[in-house]
């Protein structure tokens, strides 16, 4: 299964950080945001990944280039930390190939790009700015993955329950539960999906199950996105290509599980606590900002 990771979004709520350079590219811990989630893939099976860049966004490409010079002067200079990270960069079992979104005018068209890529194989969306922290095994999106061929599925969403008052930032799922075949009991956390909305009011919300930036799309698709008309927020909308996807097959969606978790990077109070998590698990950053932080409370 092929990989595609949307990256041409401008990331105004992250201005003035972004004004030149990718909000994917923006540090969490050691690496950037990015990094995350092409090891994601990578963890998950996939080989071939997608990534949709646009104007500012050169610094992708220039991450996932091999460096051969960098790697040798490390060496000559024993950095043994520093190679080690930039070794495990390197040596990725993934190929990474770019198209160019020109003008990013929703989630919707930034997926239409990559439907030469994906040809008529299924595959899989993760959004550029959301890192789902996965310690389980297999990680969620291989589960996913999987949850997609067994149900039949022309899609598989991730989700995860949200406080009610925050669905206007989400697209949110009406759903009912899904039945296993042979046993026809509900399996915790897997829905079927009955319909979608973008970004409804608490009042409009059919439940608090938001989508949470991971999909896998069977590549019909891209007719539906073709129809999508400008929507919330002034741009083309994944959830409603969804949204019409319905009449041709199910649609279900996978829960996270209560040992994994999404980090959003996408506003700065967001970032902020991604930025912090990941740095106060990390083996040499960890116990000098803990310590910080600590004197800081008081
Ligand atoms: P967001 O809606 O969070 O990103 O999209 P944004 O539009 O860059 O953010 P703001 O609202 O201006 O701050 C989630 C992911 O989808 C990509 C983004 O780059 C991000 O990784 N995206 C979004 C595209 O690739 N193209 C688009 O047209 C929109």
């Amino acid at each position: 299964m092929k990989g595609v990771i949307p990256a041409a979004g401008l990331g105004t709520r992250m201005l003035p950080a972004t004004k030149s350079q990718p909000k994917e590219m923006l540090p969490v811990a050691k690496k950037p945001v990015i990094q995350y989630i092409v090891e994601e893939m990578e963890a998950a099976g996939i080989k071939d990944i997608l990534i949709i860049t646009g104007k500012n966004k050169r610094a992708i490409e220039d991450h996932f280039d091999r460096d051969p010079i960098l790697l040798e002067d490390l060496k000559k200079k024993n950095k043994v930390n520093q190679l080690h990270d930039l070794e495990a960069l390197e040596n990725l079992n993934v190929q990474i190939f770019y198209v160019r979104q020109a003008i990013p005018t929703g989630l919707a068209d930034a997926v239409y790009k990559a439907k030469e890529f994906v040809g008529n194989d299924n595959f899989v969306v993760a959004l550029g700015d959301t890192i789902i922290d996965s310690s389980q095994s297999p990680i969620h999106l291989a589960r996913l993955i999987d949850f997609h061929r067994k149900a039949k599925a022309v899609c598989a969403l991730s989700v995860e329950e949200i406080p009610l008052e925050h669905c206007n930032r989400y697209g949110i799922l009406a759903v009912s539960p899904f039945l296993e075949e042979q046993k026809s009991t509900q399996t915790k956390g897997k829905y079927l999906v009955k319909d979608l909305i973008e970004k409804p009011s608490p009042k409009e919300a059919p439940s608090n199950l938001a989508i949470c930036g991971r999909y896998v799309f069977s590549p019909v698709i891209f007719d539906y996105i073709k129809q999508v008309k400008v929507g919330k927020g002034g741009e083309k909308q994944l959830t409603d290509a969804m949204h019409l996807l319905r009449k041709e097959g199910r649609i279900v969606a996978l829960q996270l599980a209560e040992s994994e978790k999404r980090f959003d990077t996408g506003s700065f109070p967001l970032y902020a606590k991604a930025f912090v998590s990941f740095c106060l698990r990390d083996k040499e950053i960890g116990e000098e900002l803990r310590a910080f932080l600590k004197n800081l409370e008081l």
